[in-house]
């Protein structure tokens, strides 16, 4: 018997200004199957976590729907804790950042690292929206590439040559908030000294992480740690720092002593000490985590932990980022897919089991490719796993009593076979190689399958029920062990498989245990197949009503106004008049509506996007302001040879510009 370990696991606190998706269940998922696996091997193990609630980005949203942060960030707290539940993803403790433990500990952790020395004062100058009265988040700064010159970039990179950069290089810098221009502000901060920690650091990365990750970690801890500024100015949604006048601690420093505080909630709750967990080397402490948050988990954090003298993490796990059908999670094509969004459409199940199939230690990217996730799930989850109840579990109900039988030699070899898979699969589990157990899992299952096409039980019922009975007692046994062994990944689905064979929760150990002349209870459903038309009904929805230009357009900048151009830059567009002559709608396409436009020397094939706001019929025998020279452009639907102005933000609210008086096709505008 292996020693009852003691283990706490964190996966990251999402923030709290947004819903779940796709590529958030990638983490959570993780972490859950690796703690039900612990959980499965009799070891205690706490699944923590919480919202991460603080920052400028929820202060804003939540004064833009006028309501309190602390409103907002309740709401969705249950938002999330909703999404999780339904995607079985089960935390000992779902917490809140914006709570009294977290803010005792925050002053704790902050008073341990000025009293011994690492907090140091300078004066900085940051960009201010003197309209909005707030300091400005790189995040909130969108202005020109210092690099590439590309417009509408955030303020601390760049999505187009993804150079990165501070917000001081940024070229014509803007407020995202209200368009204005911000203007530099000096203030003083509060800076903790990385840079004291160096040689603790690179002896604690050295010891507990992955080669893979202290490459990654090298690049910094070659060169001298940078001082981390770890407050803010108010107005911020945060914890004001002890013995400050209006300055409140960045949310990156609440956040992870979030972990202590939900550990500590728990604690209080089941009659336990927080201390147990924290400042005791017997348990073990590990932390799941995106690759965009190493640098925080692995040298911020252990050094806030060294200095307010608790336990450091014994590893931090890191994965890769979600794509969607090979491409970065994109909301204007449709791939920006909402936790919820997928439950309408889609099984929890089918995705815990496609994620296992992808999952692995090291953080390369995963990508969710739909068909092959239907593939997969079809004929891997439904085709081989659980057709093999599906197949044997109601000839047993209908015709042979719901009883097992026996063993037959040949059966015993198949089950010693996938019992002593347990090793095996229980350390691809443990070292979180979760693709490798499930191919040991299918490796199982194609054996099983072999076993009963070769005895066809459904033939020989008509002659030997006995011996039918012993064949389907083999395979639903091995469908058991198999069951068992996806319990981490799939626990809905093997809990079912518990009470079809009348037993209580599975155990690891439940593999030893051989089922005979044992009463199951009747089948009833297990797993569904994907249908292409569900994914593709979910990648409808998650399309956006308005084109992506369009919506930011009328989000933010109404006031901001485009750079100044010349006359000359105006006269390049050769801007007519013309009548519409005929208005079809276009099959297949939603937002698009096939205008003729006659421009007097000659007819223009125009696709518009106006279907929402325009009858077709309306349109016939209108005159239109139409862009002459634009370079005719190829759509899926055909050539769209120019394009008539039209004001408003899309969707229903668009509104075609015409000449006021009749004008003759054909006439320029200037
Ligand atoms: N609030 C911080 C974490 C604080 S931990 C003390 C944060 N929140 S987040 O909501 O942006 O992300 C939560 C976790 O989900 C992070 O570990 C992040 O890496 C992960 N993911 C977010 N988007 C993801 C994908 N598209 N793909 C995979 N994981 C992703 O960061
Ligand atoms: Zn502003």
């Amino acid at each position: 018997m292996v020693e009852k370990r003691k283990i706490l696991v964190t996966a990251a606190l999402p923030y709290a200004n947004g819903d779940i998706h796709m590529g958030h269940l990638v983490e959570y998922i993780q972490t859950d199957i690796w703690v039900r696996f612990q959980k499965l091997r009799g070891h205690e193990c706490i699944y923590i976590c919480a919202d991460d609630t603080h920052g400028t980005a929820i202060m804003l949203k939540a004064q833009e729907q006028n309501i309190s942060p602390d409103v907002l960030v309740a709401s969705m707290q249950e938002r999330h804790a909703r999404d999780f539940c339904d995607f079985q993803v089960a935390f000992d403790n779902y917490y809140t950042t914006n709570s009294p433990e977290n803010k005792a500990f925050s002053c704790e952790f902050y008073e341990k690292m000025k009293s011994k020395g690492h907090i140091e004062t300078k004066e900085i100058e940051q960009l201010f929206c003197e309209k909005d009265n707030i300091f400005l988040p790189d995040r909130f700064i969108k202005g020109i590439c210092p690099k590439c010159k590309a417009e509408d970039q955030y303020g601390d990179c760049c999505e187009k040559c993804l150079a990165t950069y501070s917000t001081k290089d940024v070229i014509d810098p803007k407020c995202t908030v209200c368009g204005s221009k911000p203007i530099y502000k000096s203030s003083e901060h509060l800076f903790f000294q990385l840079s004291h920690f160096q040689e603790f650091l690179k002896g604690w990365v050295k010891d507990h992480l992955s080669p893979e990750i202290q490459n990654k970690l090298n690049e910094w801890l070659e060169g001298e740690l940078r001082d981390w500024d770890i407050s803010r100015d108010a107005p911020y949604f945060g914890f004001q720092i002890p013995g400050t006048d209006e300055k409140y601690f960045y949310v990156w420093v609440d956040a992870p002593i979030g972990y202590i505080a939900s550990t500590k909630n728990w604690c209080d709750k089941n009659n336990r000490n927080y201390e147990e967990f924290w400042k005791n080397d017997d348990a073990e402490l590990y932390h799941f985590i995106g690759k965009d948050i190493l640098y925080f988990h692995t040298l911020f954090w252990p050094a806030m932990l060294e200095t307010a003298e608790y336990k450091k993490p014994n590893g931090v796990f890191v994965h890769g980022f979600l794509t969607i059908n090979g491409e970065k999670m994109s909301k204007t094509r449709g791939t920006f897919i909402n936790a919820r969004d997928y439950l309408e459409f889609l099984d929890p199940t089918s995705l815990r089991f496609y994620y296992a199939c992808k999952m692995n230690p090291q953080f390369d990217d995963i990508d969710l490719n739909f068909e092959d996730y239907a593939n997969r799930v079809n004929s891997d989850l439904v085709g081989k796993i659980t057709n093999l109840a599906s197949r044997l579990a109601p000839m047993l109900n209908k015709k042979l009593d719901s009883k097992l039988g026996i063993i037959p030699e040949d059966g015993a070899e198949l089950i010693k076979f996938a019992q002593d898979k347990s090793n095996e699969i229980s350390d691809h589990f443990e070292n979180r190689r979760f693709s490798r157990a499930m191919i040991s899992i299918r490796e199982i299952a194609d054996e099983a399958n072999k076993y009963i096409d070769k005895k066809e039980p459904w033939k020989l019922i008509k002659t030997d029920l006995d011996e039918t009975r012993n064949i389907i007692t083999v395979g639903l046994n091995v469908f058991r062990i198999i069951s068992i062994y996806l319990s981490p990944v799939l626990p809905e689905y093997s809990a079912l498989v518990s009470e079809l064979f009348n037993e209580k929760p599975f155990q690891w150990s439940s593999t030893e245990n051989v089922l005979i002349n044992h009463k199951i209870g009747k089948f009833k459903h297990l797993s569904k197949r994907v249908e292409m038309k569900d994914v593709e009904s979910l990648l409808e929805k998650s399309k956006p009503s308005i084109p992506k230009e369009v919506e930011e357009k009328s989000k933010c900048n109404y006031e901001s106004l485009e750079s100044e151009i010349t006359i000359d830059d105006f006269s390049k567009i050769d801007l007519r008049v013309g009548t519409i002559t005929e208005a079809n709608l276009v099959k297949g396409a939603d937002k698009l509506l096939q205008l003729t436009v006659d421009i007097g020397f000659e007819t223009r094939n125009v696709l518009a996007g106006i279907k929402e706001a325009y009858d077709p019929k309306d349109l016939i025998g209108k005159q239109v302001s139409l862009v002459a020279n634009l370079k005719p452009r190829k759509m899926k639907f055909g050539v769209s040879e120019g394009m008539i102005l039209a004001a408003g933000p899309g969707g229903k609210d668009i509104h075609i510009l015409s000449p006021l008086t009749n004008s003759k096709n054909g006439d320029r505008i200037n």
